[in-house]
């Protein structure tokens, strides 16, 4: 049958039609908006707002009886892009569908894949457009489907609800492997007979059991990408950060290139260390101490670009005498911000005391945690130094040494301080959240750590293992 072209006015089929679709796409980024500029407004709108004319070919969904798809690409790839313009071409195609879109975190889901420059509603046509609704945790398009918007860091609230289509939004950031868990179980609705539930994964990849796993499936479409093959697309200055932070480092595969990268030779922690012992919150047993480490940002650090970060972790140690790191709440920001956070750590978990390491600006921490309380009116805030005697990096061995022995669990997933903890070389700087974590060990495992089975022998030669506490003694009114 032929149909009325919006796009070229002439008596096209549908099929021709698309076939003009993507030789527009193939068109330089100038053209198109040249091309665009000349034509009348209703087939300039069409144009703007269709993906087929501007998506590479690795942007649209592959055919075939795939279950998941999984765009593990580079920073800037497009893959946010990607998964919102499949989201809302499955909104279109299936009235009344009901569809998960899950992120890391709440903010995640918000600011990223709903109202982010590449999120579903700033590149919504105005004539499909859905509307959100926050507090429901709701997008209704105009022909009735709709979205429950679900954060990964909540896998709870995913235990139940079923949809027909999902799109998870770097996959390999999440904290519990839970929340892909039932996120997958309740993906069981046919869209419309004879048509199976479909989820696509957009992540920049990590190497983990469950990224591993999920790209080995054989329902699993993978596609790969560069940061490079959108380099059209992003702005100059976005490039060159990225670049001057990763081009020759290790982490430059995973992080520009998409690749998921092995264990580094020569560093201090592997991989499968973390990944056998990790737990869920319904795995780990009672804990007897609980402590919040600071490593304040290293500002003299010039390997770092970007703004420096304060590491900030929060860890236990078990009635079992085995270390568990809960929490990450490291950030960049001004010593006041990261005293806020650290605190805000310590008062969630009912934490026992704050660290900080003394040849890491341990004095100052315990200065600023002490104004920041004082200002915030706690009364008190007990604060213990590290001190590591014959340096840092015979303690991260240590530190080390437990994982190994099987000594240390995560609770959940770290992304960024496990890729520190992967990556990083003796005789480096230590990193932010990397240096929290072997302070927050440190004081757990081996200042209060009761059980000999972890200690190695050099230990007492290590670190001063008599406890500094300043009882911050806080007047506040
Ligand atoms: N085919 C395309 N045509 C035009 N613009 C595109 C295309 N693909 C992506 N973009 C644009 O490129 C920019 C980066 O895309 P996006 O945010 O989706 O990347 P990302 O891979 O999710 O990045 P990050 O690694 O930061 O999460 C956005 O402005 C997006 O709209
Ligand atoms: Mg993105």
């Amino acid at each position: 049958m032929k149909t009325k072209s919006r796009l070229t006015k002439a008596d096209i089929t549908p099929d021709q039609e698309i076939r003009l679709f993507r030789e527009f796409a193939s068109w330089s980024k100038k053209r198109k908006h040249e091309y665009i500029k000349k034509s009348p407004r209703e087939r300039a709108l069409r144009l703007k707002y269709t993906w087929k004319a501007w998506a590479r070919d690795k942007q649209l969904a592959p055919e075939g009886n795939w279950s998941t798809w999984v765009i593990k690409a580079g920073r800037g790839w497009g893959k946010t892009r990607t998964g919102a313009e499949w989201v809302i071409e499955k909104a279109e195609a299936y009235p009344g569908c009901h569809i998960a879109l899950v992120g890391r975190t709440v903010a995640d889901v918000r600011d990223v894949m709903i109202k982010g420059r590449s999120g579903i509603i700033p590149i919504s046509p105005p004539w499909f457009t859905p509307t959100y609704y926050p507090s429901k945790r709701l997008l209704v398009w105009p022909n009735g489907s709709y979205a429950t918007t679900y954060s990964a860091d909540e896998p709870d609230q995913m235990r139940g609800p079923q949809h027909s289509f999902a799109w998870a939004d770097e996959r390999a950031s999440w904290q519990y492997d839970d929340a892909w868990d039932q996120l997958s179980f309740g993906l069981r609705i046919y869209p419309s007979p004879g048509v199976e539930p479909q989820c696509v994964v957009t992540t920049t990849p990590r190497n983990t059991k469950a990224m591993k796993l999920l790209v080995k499936d054989p329902t699993t479409h993978v596609t790969n990408g560069s940061m490079y093959d959108n380099q059209e697309n992003l702005a100059k200055r976005f490039i060159r950060d990225i670049e001057r932070r990763y081009t020759g480092t290790r982490l430059g595969r995973q992080e520009i290139e998409g690749e998921i990268i092995d264990d580094i030779d020569g560093a201090l922690w592997k991989r499968d260390w973390i990944e056998d012992n990790r737990l869920t919150f319904e795995e780990y047993p009672e804990l007897k101490r609980i402590v919040v480490a600071i490593n304040p940002p290293d500002n003299g650090n010039t390997d770092i670009e970007g703004p420096a970060e304060a590491g900030i972790i929060v860890a236990g140690l078990g009635t079992d005498n085995r270390g568990y790191v809960l929490a990450d709440y490291s950030l960049p920001g001004t010593p006041n911000e990261w005293a806020s956070e650290a605190l805000e750590a310590y008062k969630k978990f009912e934490a026992d005391c704050i660290v900080g390491e003394i040849n890491h600006g341990g004095e100052m921490v315990g200065s600023v945690v002490k104004s920041t309380a004082e200002s915030s009116g706690m009364r008190h805030v007990p604060f213990e130094i590290v001190r590591a005697s014959r340096g840092r990096q015979p303690l991260a061995e240590t530190i080390s040494n437990l994982y190994q022995k099987k000594a240390i669990s995560h609770l959940g997933a770290f992304p960024d301080l496990e890729d520190q903890q992967c990556n990083w070389l003796q005789g480096e700087r230590t990193p932010d959240r990397f240096g929290a974590c072997v302070w927050a060990l440190t004081n757990l495992m081996i200042m209060y750590g009761s059980s000999d089975a972890f200690r190695t022998e050099d230990i007492e030669q290590i670190i001063k293992k008599d406890v500094e506490q300043w009882d911050l003694q806080l007047q506040a009114g």
